[in-house]
């Protein structure tokens, strides 16, 4: 049985033939705008996977027929910046260490491109700063372990320091007084108030009073008679506040006995002799250069 729709009027087209619970389905074609917007589509497409990469093959893509590459455009355009900056990184290569900073351009080059290589290789040790962390020495201050003028941090850039990588790293080793038995207990306690006494801190002056001898004995050799550090071994200043480590006791108690032994890799294996140039530079202009 079936019952003629309320919307079939004479004059619709002709619907498809399906009727359900007297709903049926007309038959109308596509409106045209839709089916000629639906074969540009198609057209484009087709041209679009000629011209373009497109198809997925076994190792790549299809190249298309403008050789288009987003790739090969990065690459393009980091060997024009390159290019462009060819001639300077010849120039600071070249350069006596000690003449950069008389140069305008040079330096002004060097302090930039040495800006980006501390961000990228050194700022994760040494503080995006460069003001350091326990252990990392500050960069900024006129406090160096090994030595503050150009030619002394390009040598510990390098090189590196206390790496089995370089056989020029800067090398030096203080004694484990503790752990190997060097000093009894008492003798520690004494040399730790001993190095609170010449660094200005509150200690115990009985102690203090033994404990130079004990320095006297064993850490002048290498921090100096008056404390002061020798750059040659790397041995710290003990007389100033600037710590490595730290000042109070119990990090001074940890340093004498166990020893310290920070190292940092060289730099020659990983960085262009341009770029050690240029945050030698860098690091030299942060302020404590000499
Ligand atoms: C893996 C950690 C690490 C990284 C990365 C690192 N350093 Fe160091 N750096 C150290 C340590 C640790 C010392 C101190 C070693 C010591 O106790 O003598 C040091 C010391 C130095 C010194 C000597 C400071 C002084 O007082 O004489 C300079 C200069 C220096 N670093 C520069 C750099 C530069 C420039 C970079 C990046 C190219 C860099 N460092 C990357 C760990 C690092
Ligand atoms: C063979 C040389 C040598 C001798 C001997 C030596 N030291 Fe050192 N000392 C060093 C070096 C090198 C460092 C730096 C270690 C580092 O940078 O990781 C250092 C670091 C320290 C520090 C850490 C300073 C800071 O800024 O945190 C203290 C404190 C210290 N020494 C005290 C002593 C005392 C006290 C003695 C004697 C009992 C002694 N040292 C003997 C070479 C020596």
């Amino acid at each position: 049985m079936s019952k003629k729709s309320k919307t079939h009027q004479d004059g619709d087209p002709n619907t498809t033939g399906h009727s359900w619970d007297g709903i049926e389905e007309f038959d109308n074609p596509m409106p045209r705008w839709w089916l000629w917007t639906f074969y540009v589509c198609i057209a484009f497409a087709l041209g679009y996977s000629v011209m373009y990469p497109a198809w997925p093959m076994l190792t790549r893509a299809t190249p298309g027929l403008l050789g288009s590459s987003t790739r090969a455009d990065v690459a393009a355009e980091i060997q024009e910046f390159s290019d462009r900056n060819a001639p300077i990184r010849a120039k600071l290569e070249a350069a006596d260490l000690t003449a950069i900073s008389a140069d305008p351009d040079l330096s002004g080059f060097a302090n930039n491109a040495g800006a980006a290589v501390f961000r990228t290789w050194c700022a994760q040790c040494h503080g995006s700063g460069a003001a350091g962390a326990k252990g990392y020495p500050n960069l900024l201050d006129d406090d160096w372990l090994w030595g503050g003028d150009i030619e002394a941090i390009h040598t510990t850039i390098t090189h590196g320091i206390r790496n089995t990588t370089d056989e020029d790293a800067r090398l030096s080793e203080m004694p484990k007084f503790g752990v190997d038995e060097l000093l009894e207990k008492p003798q520690i306690e004494e040399v730790v108030q001993h190095v609170r006494a010449i660094s200005g801190q509150e200690h115990d002056a009985t102690l203090a009073a033994a404990g130079a001898t004990v320095f006297a004995e064993n850490c002048a050799a290498c921090h100096g008679d008056d404390g002061k550090g020798n750059r040659d071994l790397g041995a710290p200043n003990l007389t100033d506040a600037i710590w490595l480590y730290g000042g109070d006791v119990a990090n001074l108690t940890e340093t004498v006995t166990y020893s310290r032994a920070g190292a940092m890799p060289n730099w020659n294996t990983r960085l262009s002799e341009a770029d050690i140039r240029a945050v030698a530079v860098y690091v030299h202009g942060l302020g404590g250069g000499e």
